[in-house]
């Protein structure tokens, strides 16, 4: 037992599934939120997305965060409290911790299993570092554990999760983490940016087939999980970028006709009828500045690539 290490466990998963796919496949528009992907296996297989040539955001992030640790640090200043809501992998942390030396460090994620082997090989390769993981659902709340000490707070937000909110929803989510991190309390948010639509539809529709598997997998976990009646061959992915709304849309599409039961609700597709499982808004640099400053941040810098694919902004509490 590592006393680096404490586990708090705010049961995010088990009020939602069966409720989350029983009424968002009862509406018009059917839909099931994104936050559903990541079982074990869905949050493999988005580490598998990672590595795919075509999707670009990874490696252009990590560069951007190699390049510029130092300016962040300088900063940001070293000794915050680093909180990270879906760490997934906290790979892109590590590219942080020895500049930042943070005095502790709050994973976040919903995928408890996954976090407790990730904050366990985190332990074991930085010795010094105090982590606290906390399984929640960051669209409901960011609770910091009463453990940690009190200082000032940095929240790193990266892989440009923050688009998978609606844009208004992504204010409310900005304003949420402006009371967590409270006074003095900066941001660090990775953020995708506009571009060429030839780009981001390769991205989302990588040859390798893994993001289809990413996004079928959800069914495959409601299969599981619900003993939902259906056969999830009868479905394929479908991703694109919508233009007019600056986001990409990913659905499954519904190859045949078929009646969907779970336990006592019946629910019926025609064919080609899509359930939308995500959308990833992309921002502008002035459009993301705008929304933070709206939202109680002041923007302090962003850095980007040399081919404006991406962009890591770090801002200040107002
Ligand atoms: C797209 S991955 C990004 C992982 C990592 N931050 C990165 O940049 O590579 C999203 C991560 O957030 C977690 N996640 C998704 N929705 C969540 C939610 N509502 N609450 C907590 N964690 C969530 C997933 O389990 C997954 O690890």
């Amino acid at each position: 037992m590592n006393t680096n290490l404490t586990f708090h466990d705010h049961k995010p998963g088990a009020l939602s599934l069966q409720d989350a796919v029983v009424n968002g496949l009862s509406k018009k528009q059917k839909s099931i939120a994104p936050k559903f992907f990541y079982d074990q296996r869905g949050s493999e297989l988005f580490d598998k997305i990672c590595k795919q040539p075509e999707y670009y955001p990874p490696t252009i992030e990590q560069s951007i965060l190699s390049e510029n640790v130092d300016e962040i640090a300088n900063l940001t200043g070293e000794g915050r409290i680093l909180v990270e809501p879906g760490a997934g992998n906290a790979v892109k942390v590590r590219l942080l911790l020895n500049s930042l030396l943070p005095s502790a460090y709050v994973p976040m994620d919903i995928s408890f299993d996954y976090l407790k082997s990730v904050a366990t090989h985190l332990v074991n390769e930085y010795p010094w570092l105090r982590v606290h993981a906390t399984c929640v659902d960051y669209t409901h709340s960011l609770p910091i554990p009463d453990l940690v000490p009190d200082g000032p707070r940095l929240l790193f937000f990266p892989g440009s999760s923050i688009g998978n909110f609606e844009r208004d929803e992504a204010g409310q989510f900005l304003s949420m983490i402006h009371e967590a991190i409270g006074q003095n309390g900066m941001v660090l948010i990775g953020v995708d940016t506009k571009k060429n639509e030839t780009i981001l539809n390769a991205a989302y529709n990588d040859e390798a087939g893994v993001t289809a598997e990413f996004n079928l997998n959800l069914l495959l976990r409601i299969q599981k999980e619900l003993g939902m009646d259906f056969e999830p061959d009868n479905f394929k992915h479908n991703a694109y970028y919508n233009k007019d709304a600056g986001r990409i849309e990913m659905y499954l599409v519904s190859k045949k006709k078929q009646t969907l039961q779970i336990n006592e609700h019946s629910i019926f597709l025609e064919k080609d009828e899509q359930v939308h499982t995500e959308n990833s808004y992309k921002y502008s640099p002035d459009e993301f500045i705008s929304l933070s400053v709206k939202n109680g941040f002041e923007h302090v810098k962003y850095w980007t690539d040399d081919n404006s694919l991406f962009a890591v902004y770090l801002l200040m509490s107002k």
